[in-house]
């Protein structure tokens, strides 16, 4: 199927990424937030990785302006109408995903496929709840989304064969290398990381070592890129934990429990670097 238009829904962390690979690509591309301030976050996000990407001669300024002009930001549903592919990157909750879905389905074309980011939800129950299951997958991206290249590409027990191939085609024309991921909680990747996130908040809990020492260990003695309390604040303290209780509810095994801190630091509002605030301050 050929796609055109594209539509993402949440321009936080993950959609404005996402949002800014797409029309960096060439794909005509609308952006919804739920009110003006957010979405003027979002896109403020967008131009200042291009500005930044400018400035270190890693963009052009033609790219740049290609991308701004194929990008636009709202806070209506109608307004994604004409997409012929739309991902929802909101807040990892089962709720708020389907009612989003729900709002979204009638207006847009039958043909529209609906794609998830979630990092750790059931793909096939939110396929489920909405009236196009076969038109439905997950397309897991990572964090940043500009410079990470991986994609995890899912399917529902309902995706059509041709769902699915637009969909592992769309995530190789953003410039991603694709994989196939099984519907299980995490998928592969984050079915790996997240059990160790966990762990070293748990290990810093039991007094292992400071924050610090902990990351420099990880950085320096595995070739991480970053400690896991740096990667922590960056994907962000809320939906780290959101993903482990996910995951936690469906296997019931104690290395995907949300550690007591983690829940705390949440409650507390130091949700990581987006927050200004999380295990380091910003
Ligand atoms: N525009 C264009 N290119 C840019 C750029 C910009 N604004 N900013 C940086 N770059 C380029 C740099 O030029 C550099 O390119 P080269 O390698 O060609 O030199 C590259 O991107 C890396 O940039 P930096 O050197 O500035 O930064 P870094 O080396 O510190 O790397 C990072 C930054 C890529 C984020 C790295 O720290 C990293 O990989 N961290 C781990 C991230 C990670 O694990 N993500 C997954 C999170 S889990 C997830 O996403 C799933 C989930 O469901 C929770
Ligand atoms: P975030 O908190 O940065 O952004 C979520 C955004 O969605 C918020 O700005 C919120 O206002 C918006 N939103 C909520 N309801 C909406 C609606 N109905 N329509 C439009 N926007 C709405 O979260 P994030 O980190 O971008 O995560 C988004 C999704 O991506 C989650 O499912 C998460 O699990 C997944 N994910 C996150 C990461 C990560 O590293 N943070 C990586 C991969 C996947």
């Amino acid at each position: 199927m050929q796609i055109k238009t594209v539509g993402v829904l949440g321009c936080g962390l993950m959609g404005s990424g996402i949002a800014q690979v797409s029309a960096a690509s060439g794909y005509k591309t609308v952006v919804r937030e739920v009110d003006e301030i957010l979405l003027k976050k979002g896109i403020g996000r967008i131009e200042k990785f291009l500005a930044d990407g400018v400035a270190k001669g890693k963009v052009t300024a033609d790219a740049r302006d290609r991308t701004l002009g194929n990008l636009s930001g709202t806070t209506t549903f109608e307004a994604l109408k004409d997409c012929d592919l739309v991902i929802e990157a909101i807040v990892e909750n089962l709720e708020q995903k389907t009612e989003t879905y729900a709002a979204l389905e009638p207006l847009v074309e039958p043909h529209t496929i609906l794609l998830s980011n979630t990092s750790s939800l059931c793909i096939t129950e939110l396929a489920a709840a909405t009236k196009r299951p076969d038109r439905f997958g997950g397309l897991h991206f990572f964090n940043p989304v500009p410079l990470m290249k991986l994609v995890e590409v899912i399917r529902a027990l309902t995706t059509s064969d041709e769902t699915y191939q637009t969909a592992f085609e769309f995530a190789q024309s953003l410039g991603k290398e694709p994989i196939t991921a099984p519907d299980r909680p995490g998928f592969i990747v984050n079915r790996l990381l997240v059990p160790y996130l966990l762990d070293a908040i748990r290990a810093y809990e039991n007094g292992l070592g400071t924050l610090e020492d902990i990351d420099k260990g990880m950085k320096l003695g595995c070739g991480y890129p970053m400690g896991p309390f740096t990667l922590l604040d960056f994907v962000g303290l809320d939906t780290t934990y959101y993903i482990a209780n996910i995951m936690f509810e469906e296997f019931r095994e104690p290395l995907y429990a949300p550690p007591p801190l983690l829940k705390r630091m949440v409650l507390a509002g130091r949700l990581g670097r987006k927050a200004g605030r999380g295990f380091y301050s910003y």
